[in-house]
């Protein structure tokens, strides 16, 4: 598998030069084409980076977020929860720590990765965001080699769990085109389905995820029965298949469960307060799934410049 840590630095090369513009175009049909020059150094990687989103806020990001990466880190996986949300209910929060420090002092005080990244006490380890994550599309030249030379030091990782905020912004849209899997979570409720469907409509509008060739990925969270979650998964697949021709693929339900509130309020992931809740068997299926179902082969720069930059032509 093409090494995802690396789509991630390109995406902040490409923040300083000149995305979206002819160059990137030129080079994405040169590389199509063969050109030895534009082949990045080979790279034993294997890190899969998962970006968690959804249109509506509040239906249960970080907690999915967090929660399965503790069901990844008891497969035995090294995993890395990187807080892109700038809302209040944020990973550390969730989990009862103070970050020293955070992105923003990696990119504005050179603080190096391995002292922003924490350890926690559930076989995970965090990236705090705090107020970095906004201004990626501001960096300088030098701040932003900078971060790409940071990013490696999460290549140690099998798995980077994205959790972004709710909704479209720039650095979202980069993060879902940098990941293998995008997982877009939302509730039963009107309200939160029509924004999810929002979301998936502006990706599909997004000329550089035309030749994607990655299937979004749905999670329907706080639901009374697996039948209510198909329901809503295949209202939404269907429209989405029809409408937009792009595929989006049901991965499963959590179930509305009183321990998730509680564990929020012990600020504890609801996987450690009761492995066995229902949300937890719930999140353990999702991994489950995640598992057999891989990220498809990726062929190499050109494949990774096509879903960078989109079609070429
Ligand atoms: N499966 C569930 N069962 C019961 N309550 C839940 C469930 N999932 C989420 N919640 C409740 O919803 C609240 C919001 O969850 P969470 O913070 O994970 O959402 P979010 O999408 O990350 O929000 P934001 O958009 O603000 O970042 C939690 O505090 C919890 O009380
Ligand atoms: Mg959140």
């Amino acid at each position: 598998m093409e090494d995802q840590a690396e789509r991630l630095r390109e995406i902040m090369r490409q923040r300083g030069t000149g995305q979206d513009t002819g160059e990137g175009k030129a080079k994405a049909k040169a590389a199509r084409a063969g050109d030895a020059a534009l082949q990045p150094p080979a790279r034993a990687g294997k890190t899969r980076v998962i970006t968690i989103t959804s249109g509506k806020g509040g239906v249960g990001k970080t907690n999915v977020s967090v929660n399965m990466a503790l069901a990844y880190a008891r497969l035995g996986k090294k995993v890395v929860v990187m807080d892109a949300d700038l809302g209040l209910a944020n990973v550390n929060i969730m989990l009862n720590m103070v970050p020293k420090f955070t992105l923003y002092d990696m990119i504005r005080k050179n603080k190096p990765m391995k002292e922003i990244m924490v350890e926690t006490d559930y076989g995970i380890s965090i990236v705090a965001g705090a107020s970095g994550f906004s201004q990626i599309a501001n960096l300088t030249d030098k701040e932003r080699q900078n971060f790409i030379k940071e990013l490696d030091t999460l290549s140690f990782a099998d798995i980077i769990i994205i959790d972004t905020s709710a909704g479209v912004s720039s650095n979202v849209l980069d993060f879902i085109a940098a990941a293998d899997d995008a997982v877009i979570v939302t509730t039963p409720e009107p309200t939160a389905i029509t924004d999810a469907y929002g979301i998936i409509k502006i990706i599909a509008s997004e000329s550089r995820y035309e030749a994607l060739d990655m299937d979004l990925k749905l999670v329907v969270n706080r639901v009374k029965s697996a039948v209510e979650a198909k329901k809503v998964a295949d209202r939404m697949t269907h429209i989405a298949g029809q409408f937009l021709n792009l595929k989006v693929d049901y991965l499963g339900f959590i179930y509305d469960d009183s321990v998730v509130s509680q564990a929020v309020i012990r600020q504890r992931p609801f996987m450690v307060i009761d492995p066995r809740c229902k949300a937890s068997i719930c999140v353990q299926h999702i991994v489950g799934k995640m598992e057999k179902r891989e990220p498809k082969q990726t062929k190499g720069f050109a494949s990774m410049l096509k879903r960078l930059f989109g079609k070429a032509e």
